[in-house]
């Protein structure tokens, strides 16, 4: 079944806490972390400190999602943060595959996210290397923006190719996920949805969860 990973940027920061409780009651599986650097996208948000804390509440798995410049730097401060999931651009480090291996060293999921002007062929050479492949469907830096459609066509894409090898690694969606176009991506192949503003805006996160899952 898909995985949802609220993300906690559209969270409202002043209750982090009871944000994240909330989430895990209504069925989340995962936290999406939407880490900034004003360098690889043009806004800052939070770091390692804010996921320690999450992450030592013991309430969701969290997933880091790291939108800074050259992620080696920061892998083993990330995973001794305690996150389950680290994904870097492929477009933000001259050395994919040495990243990746050093984030499965740390013990963590590898994850590659691809921004959506990047072509999913940069993929084919670290198939095997990465438990997960993010695809990017607006722009990073920012939530609540709308779905680019020609990103979306990815996800069909890596799908066929790890079919094709033979490899299972999750497909995971980010930006401007809703209950209308979730039945879609699931579709193309999508295992885990990120979900920031549409979520968190809900009336009612339980049954935005339930409907996507269902
Ligand atoms: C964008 C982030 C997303 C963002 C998604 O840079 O990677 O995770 O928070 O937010 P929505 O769901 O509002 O597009
Ligand atoms: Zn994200």
């Amino acid at each position: 079944m898909v995985k949802i990973a609220p993300s906690l940027l559209a969270a409202n920061y002043l209750k982090i806490g009871d944000e994240i409780a909330r989430m895990r009651d209504a069925g989340a599986d995962w936290l999406h972390f939407d880490v900034m650097d004003g360098m690889f996208v043009p806004n800052i948000s939070f770091g390692q400190g804010i996921l320690k804390a999450a992450a030592g509440s013991g309430m969701l798995p969290c997933d880091a999602h790291l939108m800074i410049e050259k992620p080696e730097r920061y892998i083993e401060e990330f995973a001794s943060a305690g996150a389950k999931v680290i994904t870097v651009h492929a477009e933000a480090t001259n050395h994919l595959n040495r990243v990746l291996n050093q984030i499965r060293e740390c013990g963590c999921l590898a994850g590659v996210a691809l921004n959506p002007a990047t072509s999913p062929e940069c993929l084919r050479y670290v198939l095997g290397d990465f438990d997960l492949a993010l695809v990017m469907t607006v722009n990073p830096g920012f939530g609540g923006q709308k779905m680019i459609p020609a990103a979306v066509e990815k996800i069909a894409e890596i799908d066929g190719m790890l079919r094709q090898a033979g490899i299972h690694a999750e497909i995971e969606v980010d930006g401007g996920v809703n209950e209308s176009n979730a039945p879609m991506l699931i579709a193309k192949g999508a295992t885990v949805l990120v979900a920031g503003s549409a979520l968190f805006r809900a009336a009612d996160a339980a049954s935005f969860i339930r409907s996507v899952k269902k």
